[in-house]
């Protein structure tokens, strides 16, 4: 059994997180989505993995994953010139993936169940595919199935304006190598991509054994900045330990949990956890709330923060209101101005949101 992790794409819905990085290397709880990803798929026992890469992020994918050595894995980079679509990732990926079944996991997607029990059904009934649906208030946002009552699919449709279900595609699949007929069989759809339900569709059609199984417990699709800061509440919620490297003075008081990663000082601030900070940041006369994340390098002065994830090397400074659901990109600076008129003074990307009261 081998993995394919598709970590190409565009990534447009982070912007402007991601006009400078990968969507799957922007962090929950310091850590870039696409390694829980591969955690997973190395603690179901799968040491063979190819990742999808695109040529404008590929290369930062690669410096900062590696090898697979850390994980316990071989990483296999695959490099897709254009974002054509998932299955068009899959039929590139052919020459890695040979015969073998395997486990395509979206870089972007995050589950709270492990993956051995969706692995132990695929193997012993002997699918051609297994999908994982979930139950969603938005499912025009998805892929969409319609399953019958013994969970068998009858039809999958991509991103539908009138949806047959309320249950979408979660971003995990099982295929055997069945699929990469039914991917040389279809057609690239409206929106110009080989689509992987397409693909699904096709084995269903000619009565392949496909079957569904509904999450049980939470899944994230971190797309946007809400579902990034809610993949980051429940990962800090659930799998945040204490543990205190840094320096932290005698004014300063940390409650609950906590992680503070080495070199980094914490002066006179008050943290209440969960919170999690990484390592050579520098915070002074700050109180930090629950559910928030500071990256590597950052700098936090004079600050008031809780629900929010800062990136490595922002820099924030005397900011007098409390900052509140909110994500900060790498070495973006946020300061109280020093001279007069008092004023708002902004230099500001593409993309970004800005709400001020
Ligand atoms: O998250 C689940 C959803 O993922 C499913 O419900 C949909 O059926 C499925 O099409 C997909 O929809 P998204 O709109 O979320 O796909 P996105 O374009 O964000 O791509 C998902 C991941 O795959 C992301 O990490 C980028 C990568 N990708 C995407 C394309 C189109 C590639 O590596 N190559 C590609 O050509």
């Amino acid at each position: 059994m081998k993995a394919l992790i598709l970590s190409g794409g565009k990534g447009t819905r982070l912007r402007p997180l991601t006009y400078t990085g990968a969507k799957q290397l922007v962090p929950v709880a310091n850590k870039p989505i696409l390694w829980y990803g591969i955690e997973a798929i190395v603690a179901a026992g799968i040491t063979e993995i190819g990742i999808i890469i695109s040529p404008e992020t590929g290369e930062e994918i690669k410096t900062q994953t590696g090898n697979g050595e850390r994980f316990g894995a071989k990483i296999t980079y695959i490099l897709q010139d254009s974002p054509d679509g998932l299955a068009h990732a899959v039929k590139i990926a052919q020459p890695f993936l040979g015969d073998s079944p395997f486990l395509m996991y979206l870089g972007d997607n995050l589950i709270q169940s492990d993956l051995n029990s969706f692995l132990e059904e695929f193997r012993s009934k002997k699918l051609d595919s297994l999908i994982l649906l979930c139950a969603v208030p938005n499912p025009s946002a998805f892929g969409v199935a319609k399953v019958d009552e013994g969970g068998r699919v009858l039809q999958l449709v991509e991103k539908p304006k009138v949806p047959p279900s309320n249950l979408a595609l979660v971003g995990i699949y099982f295929f055997d190598r069945a699929i990469h007929e039914a991917i040389s069989n279809i057609q690239p759809s409206a929106r110009g991509e080989l689509e992987i339900t397409d693909a699904i569709q096709y084995l269903i059609d000619r009565e392949k054994q496909v079957t569904a199984r509904q999450l049980e417990g939470w899944w994230l699709d971190t797309g946007k900045k809400d579902d990034l800061l809610e993949a980051n509440r429940i990962i800090l919620d659930t799998r945040l330990e204490l543990s205190v490297e840094g320096e932290v003075d005698e004014k300063s008081q940390i409650i609950g949990r906590v992680k503070i990663g080495a070199g980094s000082r914490i002066v006179n601030c008050s943290i209440r956890g969960p919170v999690v900070i990484g390592r050579e940041c520098h915070l002074e006369n700050c109180f930090i709330g629950p559910y928030s994340s500071i990256a590597d390098r950052a700098t936090l002065i004079d600050v008031d923060l809780e629900h929010s994830v800062i990136l490595q090397a922002a820099r924030i400074t005397g900011i007098e209101q409390r900052i509140v659901d909110s994500a900060i990109g790498q070495r973006a600076q946020l300061k109280a101005a020093s001279q007069r008129p008092k004023a708002l003074r902004f230099l500001i990307g593409d993309d970004s949101q800005i709400e001020l009261c």
